[in-house]
């Protein structure tokens, strides 16, 4: 990513900080953007901000601890604040793809968890239609034949691979990455969450409650 996107990136972080408030437990989402809105909260907590978090991945929870911020184990949570994470697409009516990070699964829990998500994001991420990025499934190992053979109905899925191996998440399962030739979100959506072997997807159509998108150092604010 460029230097222009990362400072967007940053942006869209800084702007989110205005909905966090003392007493707050925040949810933290995973990759790049998060990452920086993980140093923000450190930052704000630093300077007298009180607050817990909960982490949607291991990488998330590794940093904000480092960075001193208090972090829950969200197994023993069943209620957060708000929850601020990046997304790989989000149009106009916020509703996003999520996963290249791999981390779709945690987020979906802590998302659904959540009274408030919003979404950050640089400008390379908005969008008029979802579908031009993979929408990344993750699947029990045990299944991953099955339900490829069964995503190539609707979608050409790729097995996520990192130096020669099957990608592992968190939970140690594996991603099928699904370009579809027209994606229907809606219908897809239900349609992913019905095979045997699916364990949850990057379409989030109903959770975010609002993004802040950052293009060229403004941020617009996006409501659903
Ligand atoms: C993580 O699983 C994803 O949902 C991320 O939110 C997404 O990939 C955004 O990452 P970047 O902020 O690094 O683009």
């Amino acid at each position: 990513a460029s230097m222009a996107a990362d400072d967007d990136k940053r942006l869209a972080a800084e702007a989110a900080m205005a909905e966090v408030v003392d007493g707050m437990l925040v949810g933290l989402g995973t990759g790049s953007t998060a990452a920086h809105a993980i140093r923000a909260l450190a930052r704000r907590a630093g300077d007298g901000l009180r607050i817990d978090c909960v982490a949607t991945s291991e990488t998330s929870a590794a940093l904000a601890r480092g960075l001193g911020l208090s972090v829950r184990d969200f197994a023993a949570v069943a209620s957060v604040d708000l929850t601020i994470d990046g997304a790989d697409e989000i149009d106009g009516g916020c509703r996003a793809i999520k996963g290249a990070g791999g981390a779709m699964l945690r987020e979906k829990c802590v998302a659904a968890a959540s009274r408030r998500m919003v979404v950050i994001a640089d400008g390379s991420k908005w969008v008029d239609r979802l579908g031009g990025a993979p929408v990344p499934v993750e699947v029990l190992p045990f299944a991953h034949s099955f339900v490829a053979r069964v995503l190539e109905q609707r979608a050409m899925p790729v097995l996520r691979m990192v130096d020669k191996a099957p990608y592992l998440t968190d939970q140690r399962n594996v991603v099928l990455d699904c370009r579809f030739a027209g994606l229907d979100p809606a219908a897809d959506a239900t349609w992913l969450q019905s095979i045997p072997g699916v364990l949850g997807h990057g379409l989030f159509l109903s959770e975010v409650a609002a993004a802040y998108v950052a293009e060229h150092g403004n941020v617009t604010r996006l409501e659903r």
